[in-house]
Formats: C-alpha cells, structure tokens, sequence
C-alpha cells in the first residue's frame, strides 16, 4: 500500500529550536502526520471547499480528495489536484489503482475522512448505506473505530430545517459520526437563514479540535482573560499591557479538551476560539461580577485576567480639564476586589465542586512569589510566569506550583502550553460521578 504519509513541516537546520521562528512554524503545522480524506458534493459551497484544501494543506495535512459527479459541477478537479498537490479521485472504476478498488485503499490510508461541503442528498445516503459512488462508498468501507468521519452540511435553509434533514443528521450523529455546525446568513439562491457550509478556517478549526485528547468531557470551564479598564472619566482610564492570548488560548484548549467553555473577557481584540462563549466586561468591577455569576456553574474556573489591582474613587462625569494652575488633578483610589481570592474561598470550591487555577505575572523570583500567591489566593494550581516577558507575545513558558512542589512547561506556543496545562487540570479534577 502506498504511503501518503509525509513528515510534519520540518523546522529547518538554519531556524534556532524554540525561537519564534520555530515556535511559528509548529504552531502553522497543527495536522502534521494526519492524512485527511476531503470529500466534496454538490453544493454552491464547492467553492469554498478550494481555500479548506489549502488551509489543511497550510496545517501541515496531506489531503486527498474525493469528488462526487455533482461536485464536480460546481469546481473542477484540476483546481482541487493543484491545491493538494495529489490526482483527485471521482469514481470507483479508477484504472490507478492496481487492484481497482479505491473505496479501500483509500479509506484505509486516512486518518479521517472529511465530507466538505456535504449536500442534504448526500447524508440521506449515508444514513441508508448507498454506496452507487466512490465517496459513498469509501464512507461505507471505512474501517469505522479507525476511521473517523466528519461532515460540513451546506444547504438551503429550508432543506436544512426540514425534518428529513434534521432526522438524517441526527441519525449520522448517532452512527458515530461528527457533524460540524453550519453558518447562518445569505446564501447563494438568495434567501437569508442557517445552512450556509462553515468557513473554511471554522471547519480547519474544528478539525484540528478533533484531534485533541479529551479530558475535560463534561465539565465547565470558566476562563477570565485580558486587561480591565478602570475609567477616570469619559475618555481616559487605567489599563495594563495584557493581551488576553493566553487565556483565550486556555479557552480554545479546554474546549478541543470537550469542556463547555466561557471567557469573561476584558478589552481584548481577539477573536472568540470556536465553540466558546464569550461575556465581554470592562471594569474590574464588572469582571468581578460576571465570573462569580458564571462560576456557580463551573467545574473549573481559570484566573488569567490582568486585573487592575486600584481603581479610581470616582470617575469624573466629564472630561478632566486642566485649569491653568499646573498641578495635575488629585486622584485617589480604592481596591478592586480580589476576582480569584473571593472564588476560591467560595463555598463550591470549599466543597470541592470547584477547582481554582490562579496566574501570577511577576516581574522576577517567580518562584517564590508564585508559591506565596497560591497560599494566599487558597487555590490547588498556580501557574506563573514573568509578565513583561510574554504580554502580547505568541510564546510563553509556565511555571506550575501546587501542593508536591513546581514543575516548568519549557517555552511553546500559548496554544501548545494551554493544552498541557488541559491536561494537568484535568488529572487533578475528582472523578465525575455517574448517574
Ligand atoms: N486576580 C483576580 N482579581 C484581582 C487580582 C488578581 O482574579 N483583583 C487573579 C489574576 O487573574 C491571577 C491571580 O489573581 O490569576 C494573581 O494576579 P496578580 O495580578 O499576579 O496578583 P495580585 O493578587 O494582584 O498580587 P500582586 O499585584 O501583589 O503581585
């Protein structure tokens, strides 16, 4: 059996190990090694299915793809050979194949088979076992505890509330299969509602997702990320360098780790990770009051928040003017309150129904100030690393202090780092009791 396997984009000889240039190029290569199946239907959305090839590709996969009869209607497969580098396949009586049956060997080859843009028709023949085509028929064939299938649906709004739909993918579901979501606006035929194919960079994300370990299955996640903003008056205010990227990238990795995750999140510009919910905040105040909301719910509350430790006594209604005298206006201030103290010595974590993850941002003897902080706060975790070092920067490295001592995450990417401190969480959780 050919191997279309190739090695993960290689850093190169000349790129130092761990410098951003390397850091950047492991962080591109997200589905190094995984050998992805794209197949396409007939749908409008084809189109969009030539910019997910290429991001799979730009992630590192190797990408065949399969194309039905009516796909090939909306995009040829000259532009999906192109953008994979490999022949594309459009049926089953395929004379390059020695043994005549590319349903096997193809199938066997993946590591997952992704159905992009997946027609209403094209479900209904899934869900019966048609197999009258090459793509039908590799889904069927697929070996299917090693074989995982996923299917981005695209359709008219109507076919995609219809009940025959709704039941189709429901079963498909059920089957063992994964069905991303759809995105919802105007579509090609010209009405306005849900059924439109994910953007190819959604349904890149979804994928790369999959693949994740899955330790927080069933848990809530709260995360707080960002600066907040303690406002003088209308135009003016007291903010930190924060960028929110580390506890957006804890947010994206719980949740490809299975949690249901929220991000209270302060003035940040980042996007929302996919699958996140997100409550946007401001003040200091306004954090306080929205995690210890969200957190009645939570299995697992992170504190990454930058929270401004002062705020001002008053906020001017208006403008502060200056008044000609030369002296600047008199300030005072009060404190905010503690966001993570008062969480943690809440009754839920006293019970246990709570596990607290506190961030220390120092500027030097980390250790030290992070074993302080983890008694003070009175959480089990504390991760610390040197604030001025990473705000804003794509890479980061972690100290983790608890109970047995500290360990060190060596300098990665804050995706790569979020994941392992997933991992680490999710071993310290108690076990979830079953019903
Ligand atoms: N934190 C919080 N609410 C605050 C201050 C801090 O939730 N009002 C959280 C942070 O999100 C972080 C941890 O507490 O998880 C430590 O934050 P840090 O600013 O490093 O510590 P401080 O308590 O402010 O201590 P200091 O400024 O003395 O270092």
């Amino acid at each position: 059996m050919r191997d279309y396997r190739q090695p993960g984009r290689a850093v190169s000889a000349t790129v130092q190990p761990g410098s951003p240039q390397a850091l950047h190029l492991i962080a591109m290569s997200e589905l190094a090694g995984k050998h992805i199946v794209l197949g396409l239907t007939g749908g409008i959305a084809c189109y969009k299915a030539a910019e997910l090839c290429r991001s799979l590709v730009k992630q590192g996969a190797t990408v065949q793809v399969v194309m039905t009869e009516a796909a090939a209607q909306f995009i040829t497969p000259v532009t999906l050979q192109a953008l994979s580098g490999r022949p594309v396949y459009t049926s089953q009586w395929d004379a390059r194949e020695g043994n005549n049956m590319a349903h096997i060997n193809l199938s066997r080859e993946a590591d997952a088979i992704l159905v992009a843009p997946c027609s209403a028709d094209f479900v209904a023949k899934l869900l019966h076992g048609v197999a009258d085509e090459l793509l039908s028929l590799m889904c069927l064939a697929r070996p299917i505890e090693r074989v995982p299938l996923l299917v981005a649906p695209a359709m008219n709004r109507e076919m995609w509330t219809h009940p025959a739909t709704r039941r189709n993918f429901a079963q498909l579901e059920a089957d063992g299969a994964t069905v991303l979501g759809v995105g919802s606006g105007d579509q090609a035929c010209g009405e306005t509602g849900d059924g439109r194919m994910l953007e190819p960079d959604e349904i890149t994300e979804d994928l790369i997702a999959f693949f994740q370990p899955k330790p927080l299955v069933g848990r809530r996640v709260l995360v707080s990320a960002g600066p907040t903003f303690e406002a003088l008056d209308p135009v003016r205010g007291i903010t930190n360098l924060s960028s929110g990227k580390m506890g957006f990238a804890i947010a994206r990795a719980a949740r490809e780790a299975g949690a249901q995750v929220t991000v209270v999140a302060g003035p940040v510009h980042l996007p929302t990770p996919r699958g996140v919910a997100r409550v946007d905040v401001r003040s200091a105040l306004q954090m306080h009051a929205a995690c210890m909301r969200e957190a009645e719910m939570a299995d697992v509350f992170v504190a990454t928040a930058a929270v401004a430790d002062w705020r001002p006594a008053a906020a001017a209604d208006h403008k502060i003017k200056k008044d000609g005298s030369g002296q600047p206006p008199a300030l005072s201030f009060v404190e905010n309150p503690d966001i993570l103290a008062d969480i943690a010595q809440g009754p839920r974590s006293r019970a246990g129904a709570l596990f607290c993850v506190g961030f220390a941002a120092e500027s030097h003897d980390l250790l030290a100030h992070a074993q302080a902080k983890r008694a003070r706060k009175g959480v089990p975790l504390l991760v610390g690393n040197i604030g001025p070092a990473t705000f804003g920067q794509d890479d980061n490295q972690l100290l983790l202090v608890d109970e047995a001592g500290s360990r060190e995450l060596p300098r990665a990417s804050k995706l790569a780092l979020a994941r392992q401190l997933v991992a680490q969480i999710g071993q310290r959780l108690p076990k979830k009791v079953t019903p």
